[in-house]
């Protein structure tokens, strides 16, 4: 039988644009996914940038202008890999258009826009899905399996570090991603909405929140970024910081568990450490996706003794996705989980439903950050609620 062909149309092609064009590539090449990409088209806004974007990643074609990608026939997915204060526009406009939806993280600059892109979604009845990639490292998908089967047992911790370090350099410009009007908070909607996606696959929802926030350095050049998380310092002129550089928040969930979160772009030494541990009544795990192959797990069922933390390789055939790549303990990298997600997404067009994480799943993690953010202001607990 003829596979579905997925025609995609991506927006944005520097850090993000990097990852998702390179898991379409080599989708087909690990996995025999249930529908095939296409990578059509990609945009951008010169002419010269996008067309040698294009022809580095393997994109058939390029608009220099988003809105063409939504007027053409020919695609049927729209992926956002663009600032977050371009999200709602072109995610709305590729629904009301009938395009399937892949859009980074956060999902939008705040609750309001969340809302009206999910409804936006689901009134076009298109298939849509959040890139939260984390959740597809095959030790987390194998930590859930854990945690589903009773392993842990009752959860009662969760405690996350987010920590990188790129911007600690007073000199660093003032890019879109420290300008509220371009990406609506700083560390809290870049890396703790990272750790907030997690928290909830791993353990549940959270119901109540206390928070803080800190920006340490409140001027800075003006600038922007050049690809990945380097910048290009524009100007001597100097613009406000006005969102923040670190967050930390307490939180309590529906299911009893508490958690303890914290998340900067000060953690010096870190350039990306996104770690957790999860304690439960009958064990624990940890995972740092320094090494995220890896997962450690601590089980009171283990004879005295030689109780304590065990490192599994999650790579033998028996974990998530493993299969499809290499022989047990030939690891796989970064860029792997969005080859994962990217099966996932290709299953859920196939079939004509939203994989999780999707645009709910967004909106439930913007509610989570605007409780913390307003927690913050008023200085004392806030409740998720609609
Ligand atoms: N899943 C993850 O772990 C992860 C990691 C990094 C970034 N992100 C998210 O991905 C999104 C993009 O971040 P990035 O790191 O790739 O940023 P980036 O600065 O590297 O790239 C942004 C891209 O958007 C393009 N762009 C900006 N305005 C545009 C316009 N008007 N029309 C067309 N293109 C436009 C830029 O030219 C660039 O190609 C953000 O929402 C960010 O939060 C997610």
């Amino acid at each position: 039988m003829l596979k579905p062909k997925v025609r995609i149309g991506m927006i944005g092609y520097k850090f993000m644009g990097k990852a998702h064009s390179h898991a379409y590539r080599d989708l087909p090449f690990y996995f025999d996914p249930e529908a095939e990409p296409v990578m059509q088209a990609i945009a951008g806004r010169d002419r010269e940038g996008v067309e040698t974007a294009a022809n580095k990643m393997g994109w058939a074609s390029f608009e220099t202008d988003w809105r063409k990608l939504l007027e053409r026939k020919d695609i049927d997915l729209i992926d956002i890999g663009a600032p977050n204060n371009m999200h709602v526009e072109i995610a709305i406009a590729a629904a009301e258009a009938g395009k399937h939806i892949l859009c980074e993280k956060p999902l939008a600059m705040n609750v309001e826009e969340a809302r009206r892109m999910r409804d936006a979604v689901k009134k076009a009845g298109v298939v849509h899905m959040i890139c939260h990639n984390y959740r597809f490292v095959p030790a987390i998908r194998y930590a859930k399996q854990l945690i589903d089967q009773g392993k842990l047992g009752h959860i009662y911790h969760i405690r996350t570090n987010y920590l990188q370090d790129w911007i600690m350099d007073p000199a660093f410009p003032l890019v879109w991603r420290l300008r509220k009007e371009a990406c609506g908070s700083g560390t809290h909607g870049d890396l703790m909405a990272h750790s907030i996606d997690l928290a909830r696959y791993l353990v549940g929802e959270i119901s109540e929140v206390s928070g803080m926030m800190e920006t340490f350095i409140k001027q800075r050049p003006l600038g922007e970024m050049s690809g990945g998380l380097l910048a290009k310092t524009e100007s001597d002129l100097m613009g406000t910081v006005d969102v923040d550089d670190a967050v930390a928040f307490m939180a309590k969930f529906e299911n009893g568990a508490v958690g303890v979160f914290e998340a900067t772009r000060f953690g010096k030494g870190n350039r990306n450490s996104n770690r957790f541990e999860i304690n439960g009544s009958k064990g624990s795990i940890r995972w740092d996706v320094q090494q995220m192959n890896e997962l450690e797990l601590y089980l009171e069922e283990d004879p005295q003794g030689i109780q304590g933390f065990r490192k599994i390789s999650c790579t033998e055939t028996v974990h998530p996705y493993s299969e499809a790549y290499w022989p047990a303990g030939h690891i796989i990298g970064y860029e792997h989980t969005f080859i994962n997600l990217a099966h996932e997404l290709m299953r859920g067009v196939a079939h004509g439903e939203s994989p999780s994480p999707n645009f709910d799943d967004g909106y439930r993690n913007q509610l989570v950050l605007q409780a913390v953010s307003d927690s913050a202001v008023l200085k004392k607990w806030v409740s998720i609620s609609e």
